[in-house]
């Protein structure tokens, strides 16, 4: 399986420097978790994206068969698949962009600790990894709890001198993307045209669509906002049970880091107004990360904007929220 995998590296190799030779422009990006419920659509929409000009897929199982399938799609990025920690440093070094969606789904008997204590040890085994062989790449970190592992991702960059908090982000866009989708449903509009900003964090109550913010502008009702806040808070366990213990959201979940990744890339070529919602290292409250609207540059998150006037339903949601210490 590694010679297999060594062989299509050479062979790639020389596509590569066809291409570079060609001046198309790219990024090389790694997936790692790459064979997993969301690291294989992730893979597969990341090959389709005209931007990526490397495509590196690691995994600690299955990634050749991964990264032999994608690999024959007829777009333009090449694509390697690494398997197993020892190949880890080789699927880094060079990267622009890192996406981890690593780290295993809960399971009948464990408590939440437990997915805790195994994915936040997953993270870091990933992130020293990062530290050391492609310091300077943009982080999007998937793997939950977002709200505990991109703190932990930040204290591992620390510990190793290379922490840098623009280029590490907590992916929410999957809240978005409901929060998008729900609120065009309600006002028969296309979903395409709905921005709904979702700030706080990314569990249950944590997670805040400010409803009065919505582009374009409109108006819902106490019992829309109602139906709408809950549904959008609750999207991840009405996935959960519909799956019926066959696990989370893997294809919106996808859809939605592969939105994100390409506004990162879109940013790091330089585009203007590149602006989306993550969970970052964040003042806009007093806790020391929290999802609000950013705005992404070659450096990653170039600015972050304050809320915004929230009406008295968004305050109140938030004023609950006190125990976590947010005072908004
Ligand atoms: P999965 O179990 O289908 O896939 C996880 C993959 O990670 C597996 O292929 C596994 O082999 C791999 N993996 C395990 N340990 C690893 C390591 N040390 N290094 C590299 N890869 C490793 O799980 P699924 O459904 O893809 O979910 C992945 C994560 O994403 C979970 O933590 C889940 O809770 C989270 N998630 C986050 C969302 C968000 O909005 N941020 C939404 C949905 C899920």
């Amino acid at each position: 399986r590694t010679n297999n995998l060594k062989m299509e590296g050479s062979s790639n190799l020389r596509l590569e420097n066809c291409r570079a030779k060609g001046g198309s422009p790219g990024f090389k990006v790694a997936i790692l978790g790459a064979a997993g419920g969301i690291g294989q659509p992730l893979a597969m929409l990341m090959k389709m994206n005209p931007l990526v000009s490397v495509l590196h897929l690691y995994d600690v199982v299955n990634t050749p068969g991964v990264t032999a399938d994608i690999s024959h799609m007829d777009t333009g990025a090449v694509v390697r698949g690494f398997l197993g920690q020892q190949q880890l440093e080789d699927a880094l070094t060079g990267m622009d962009l890192v996406i981890i969606p690593a780290g295993v789904p809960r399971k009948p008997g464990m408590t939440r600790d437990d997915l805790f204590n195994i994915n936040a040890g997953i993270v870091r085994t990933l992130c020293e990894g990062i530290s050391k062989c492609c310091p300077k790449a943009i982080v999007n970190l998937i793997s939950n709890p977002v709200n505990s592992t991109v703190p932990i991702a930040a204290e591992v960059f620390k510990k190793a001198g290379t922490y840098d908090p623009r280029r590490l982000l907590g992916v929410t866009m999957l809240d978005v993307v409901r929060a998008n989708t729900f609120v065009a449903e309600v006002l028969g509009l296309d979903p395409r045209d709905i921005d709904v900003p979702v700030v706080g964090g990314h569990a249950g109550v944590t997670i805040l669509p400010l409803l009065s913010q919505v582009k374009p502008p409109c108006s819902f009702t106490q019992q829309e906002t109602e139906y709408l806040t809950s549904r959008i808070q609750n999207g991840g366990t009405e996935v959960v049970e519909a799956k019926a213990g066959a696990g989370s959201a893997t294809l919106s979940m996808a859809y939605a880091a592969v939105k994100f990744a390409d506004a990162c890339l879109r940013a790091l070529r330089g585009d203007a107004g590149v602006i989306e919602c993550a969970f970052v290292s964040s003042q806009v409250t007093e806790l020391p990360f929290f999802a609000s609207r950013v705005r992404l540059g070659r450096n990653g998150v170039e600015e972050i904007y304050p809320l915004g006037p929230l009406n008295e339903y968004e305050s109140w949601l938030g004023k609950g929220k006190e125990r976590v210490g947010w005072k908004h």
